[in-house]
């Protein structure tokens, strides 16, 4: 049994809940007087629940309690399993709440509890999700009885993949009306180790590069008030003890299923215990509950490795490839498409999109993608987006003319959608200024000349629905790309009520959802990639809709390095989606080998991003040779084991990482020389991964060779002449 409660433990402890995954144990227990429940372990499994002497009840020095001073539950020091705000845990909350008279304060103590198989889906959210036999979940209740608020702790355990989610509910079971101004979704209280933290920040053009800091005393947040996960931060936290590298060492991590305002917190407190917290960011949060109403906050999903990052890192592919991606393309092979957004942008028509499309066709690729401006009066990024109607100066025939052509050159289809938009130069706009997010008499910040649609409106939602929906069904259109191009501000809606009006952001979140969940129902055999001026909502929610996403607007193979480790730290490389793009590269200027272009890309979904006409012939004559690469690849890139060798990030000359499958047969390594330097001509690398017992062979090359060898001692990556060159590496076992 994964998830065990024990009872009456002790004088102090009346339950103890044991969590177990294969190789890690989470331990919670409830005590006895007030009923809190505290965290008592987290780390490598345990045989033994009697874990009750280490749960930290005793009182502590200038620490209130809510009882006498002889009794348990000192709340500033208490290791809480989920704090609540305004009774004495002065550390970082995990709710809080108004009353209509204005008060604060609350306090959850156990009241029940029940185990069951399998995992329970959360109302209008993303989630992951798992068969009864794959996963239990236990729900505990708890609540404040002054209030009447109860909160449903929803724990589930995924034990072969080392796993453990959690999500919590909030039930109003009082007889007034209440506020919530803030729920989080989990804490995780525990002693330092002299821990770091691991988190991901950029901006737009180089999201998620990684950031390792000390955690100091005070607290470090990580978060983002932008209405989407954004490309500054990353709704991603892990705590390591110091010195943890790929392959050894200790991590915490925990990844947030949402992809709207969030904060995850880590916080040094004055007896150097630390707490982590994950959740909705309070900031414009203020959520009206009504009698006999809920609260739904979204999933955390926590891991912890005990062999460094590396092991991390595979647990959350495997988890993310197994529950939380779904659709037709879930374990397939991708077709690799050419996108016309760096080839033209704005300046298109039928003509030269069937020009690309029959260019693309005779080399193997395998769908075109019309991006952003074939609607409206989209000859620039300045207006019409509402107005999903095809531009027939740019398209005459239509799309479906269009589209019939692509395939008959033996290609599929795919456009670009930014539904959630309303451009002010728009016929939607004019016919309904009111459907934009807007403060009633301020006037409006403008990003990329656009506002944001009220999706909280039914009627707007329902519309933002058709419009897609129509042009989905005038013709054979197999792919999606979902973009959204600005962040929210001027947070207001013509619709929702004044004590509503801090639902905004968390309401917007969930209609988007609903939105993507709409289109995958009555498409279902959509390939869809959601996107967001580059990497922007690159988020575990999103990836529930959509199996891959767009990782960034910057597709110079030498800036993907670093997005692409920081993306592959928690993503499967299923998820990522990668182009080859024409040099000088449109965001950099760099020029780069056309093979290191296509060797990075294909650690992700693999596509082109150029005007395959206009590039130089010797660019164009290397396609059908990557093409051939991708097919001969993908499988084990989409499948396989990740594990990161070298970072260029860190040593600023080289990076190296590889796939190796789950039966260490195959591998496949990708080395790349960004800076050569006098005397590394040749450079030794250390291979992970590969079974220590089996022969191998590199392709290419004579010599059979030991896993533990090429492990170990290592192989040499010989003449390696020049900056920006890659080279693969493919090994085999010898059978
Ligand atoms: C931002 C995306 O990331 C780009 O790939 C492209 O689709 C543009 N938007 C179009 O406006």
């Amino acid at each position: 049994m994964a998830i065990q409660f024990y009872q009456n433990i002790s004088d102090e402890i009346k339950g103890i809940f044991k969590l177990d995954t294969k190789e890690t144990s989470y331990v919670m227990g409830v005590v006895d007087s007030e009923g809190f429940l505290g965290h008592i372990y987290y780390g490598s499994r345990l045989n033994d629940y009697r874990l009750a002497h280490v749960l930290r009840v005793k009182e502590a020095p200038f620490v209130p309690s809510v009882n006498n001073r002889d009794r348990g539950s000192f709340l500033d020091s208490f290791p809480m399993e989920y704090p609540a705000e305004g009774l004495g845990d002065y550390r970082e909350s995990c709710i809080a709440l108004e009353t209509r008279g204005g008060n604060t304060g609350l306090s959850l103590n156990y009241v029940s509890h029940k185990i069951t198989e399998g995992k329970p889906a959360l109302l209008g959210l993303p989630a992951s999700f798992g068969e009864k036999s794959v996963c239990s979940s236990v729900e505990i209740l708890c609540e404040d009885a002054h209030t009447g608020v109860q909160a449903a702790f929803l724990y589930t355990v995924f034990e072969d993949v080392d796993i453990i989610t959690r999500s919590v509910r909030v039930i109003n079971k009082g007889n007034e009306e209440l506020y919530l101004t803030k729920v989080f979704s989990a804490c995780l209280d525990m002693d330092n180790r002299d821990f770091e933290a691991v988190s991901l920040h950029g901006s737009w053009a180089r999201e998620r590069h990684i950031q390792t800091v000390p955690v100091s005393h005070g607290k470090l947040s990580i978060e983002s008030v932008r209405g989407e996960s954004s490309h500054q931060d990353h709704p991603f936290m892990a705590v390591k003890t110091k010195g943890t590298d790929q392959d050894h060492g200790e991590v915490y991590a925990m990844h947030f299923v949402y992809s709207g305002n969030f904060k995850v917190m880590v916080q040094n407190d004055q007896f150097d215990q630390i707490r982590m917290t994950m959740g909705i960011h309070p900031e414009g949060f203020k959520w009206k509950l009504g009698p006999g109403e809920e609260f739904q906050a979204p999933e955390v999903v926590m891991t912890y490795s005990d062999e460094g990052l590396g092991k991390m890192t595979r647990t959350f592919h495997d988890f993310y490839r197994n529950h939380l991606i779904r659709g037709a393309y879930k374990d397939k092979k991708r077709p690799i498409l050419i996108n016309n957004w760096e080839a033209t942008y704005f300046e298109f028509n039928t003509e030269k999109l069937i020009a690309i499309a029959r260019q693309a066709s005779e080399l193997g690729i395998e769908m075109l993608v019309m991006d952003d401006g074939w609607f409206g009066n989209r000859f620039d990024d300045n207006r019409a987006l509402g107005d999903w109607i095809v531009n027939e100066e740019k398209l005459p025939g239509g799309l479906k003319y269009l589209v019939d052509q692509v395939n008959k050159l033996g290609l599929k289809f795919g456009i670009w959608f930014e539904p959630e938009m309303i451009s002010p130069d728009s016929d939607l706009y004019r016919a309904h200024p009111d459907w934009a997010i807007a403060i009633p008499g301020r006037v409006g910040t403008l990003s990329r000349n656009q506002y944001v649609l009220d999706l909280t409106r039914r009627e707007v939602l329902d519309y933002t629905y058709e419009s897609v929906a129509k042009v989905l069904r005038s013709a054979n259109i197999e792919y999606v790309k979902w973009d959204m191009n600005r962040q929210l501000t001027d947070i207001g809606s013509a619709y929702l009520p004044a004590e509503r009006m801090g639902e905004l952001y968390h309401r917007y979140v969930l209609a988007v959802y609903e939105l993507q969940d709409r289109l995958m129902k009555d498409f279902p055999y959509l390939l869809l990639e959601n996107c967001s001026g580059g990497g922007a909502r690159f988020d575990p929610g999103m990836l529930y809709y959509s199996p891959q996403i767009w990782c960034s607007d910057d597709t110079d193979a030498i800036e993907r390095l670093k997005i692409q480790e920081g993306t592959a730290l928690i993503y499967p490389l299923s998820a990522m989606g990668a182009h080859v793009s024409d040099c000088p590269n449109h965001t950099v200027g760099r020029v780069t080998p056309f093979e290191t272009r296509g060797h990075v890309a294909l650690a992700g979904t693999f596509g082109y991003e150029l005007d395959v006409t206009k590039i130089p012939a010797q660019d164009r004559e290397m396609i059908p040779e990557q093409v051939a690469m991708y097919h001969k690849y993908n499988d084990l890139v989409r499948e396989g084991d990740y594990y990161r060798i070298a970072s260029y990030s860190e040593n600023r000359y080289y990076d190296c990482y590889g796939v190796v499958s789950k039966d260490k047969k195959e591998a496949l390594y990708t080395f790349v020389q960004v800076l050569n330097r006098p005397n590394y001509h040749s450079r030794r690398i250390f291979f992970k991964g590969l079974d220590p017992m089996k022969e191998y062979r590199i392709e290419g090359e004579e010599g059979v060779y030991f896993g533990d060898v090429l492990m170990k001692a290592g192989y040499l990556v010989q003449n390696m002449w020049g900056d920006y060159k890659s080279r693969l590496i493919h090994i085999l076992e010898v059978s």
